[in-house]
């Protein structure tokens, strides 16, 4: 049974860019930065079975009010694009926002639906899955299974319990929307939801080491991928 969100995120869609320029400020990196960092993550995932310069149907899970949805656009060209969200505010500020996308399809979910009936080449989920109800979590993982087409990948950002900044930011920004439902998600706790729908080969990668300041050694994150206090995790994963 679904239990009913009662989180306000049209009211953090309008907020929404403010509150990430605050919670990276520090950091020195801008959130276009940021979300192009995890689309250039998934390039590099997609580019190990197949070329993302194909005709792939990719799903953002959660868009919320679009912000990758540009990134998508530049490193899967030729991509068919899917957005759905269960905030009606974000998606009228994706629309908005994303309005001269080409090929790309927008929707509302009424949070455990896919509003699509197509089977998804990759389905993408950042910063989404910690703000539904754990009871929901399943039920939209069993979902998003059956949505992935059979070579297909899902890949999920979150943040990283583990490091102090991101537990930092969960608590001043993220959480003041919603502090009775939304909760942190370790890569264990992620990884078991993954196995719980039967999603196979799952693979766990550690992001964001390098503050601004330290920017010359951004090269360094790549050998950083197994080490457990990145700021976010990726966890990738297929049929
Ligand atoms: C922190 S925002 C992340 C938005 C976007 N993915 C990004 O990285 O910028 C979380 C988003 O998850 C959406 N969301 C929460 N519960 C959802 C659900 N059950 N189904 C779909 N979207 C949901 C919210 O409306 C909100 O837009």
């Amino acid at each position: 049974m679904v239990v009913e969100q009662k989180q306000n995120f049209d009211k953090e869609s309008e907020v929404y860019t403010e509150m990430l320029e605050n919670g990276i400020k520090n950091t020195g990196f801008s959130f276009d930065y940021i979300q192009e960092y995890k689309v250039l993550d998934l390039k590099e995932e997609v580019k190990k079975y197949t070329n993302p310069e194909n005709e792939l149907k990719i799903l953002d899970f959660g868009c919320g009010i679009g912000l990758v949805t540009q990134y998508l656009r530049k490193h899967f060209p030729n991509s068919t694009l899917y957005a759905c969200d269960y905030s009606k505010k974000s998606i009228e500020k994706c629309m908005e926002r994303n309005k001269n996308i080409q090929n790309l399809h927008i929707m509302p979910t009424n949070g455990s639906d896919i509003p699509f009936a197509e089977k998804f080449d990759i389905i993408f989920i950042a910063n989404v899955v910690r703000h539904i109800p754990r009871p929901n979590q399943k039920i939209i993982f069993d979902n998003l299974y059956n949505s992935l087409a059979e070579n297909g990948r899902i890949m999920m950002y979150e943040f990283n319990p583990l490091n102090p900044v991101s537990l930092y930011f969960y608590y001043k920004e993220d959480r003041q929307y919603d502090p009775e439902n939304v909760r942190i998600m370790s890569a264990g706790y992620s990884r078991k939801l993954f196995k719980s729908a039967n999603f196979k080969d799952i693979k766990t990668k550690y992001r964001f080491f390098v503050p601004s300041s330290l920017k010359k050694l951004l090269w360094i994150e790549k050998y950083l991928k197994k080490c457990p206090i990145g700021a976010n995790y990726y966890l990738i994963a297929k049929k």
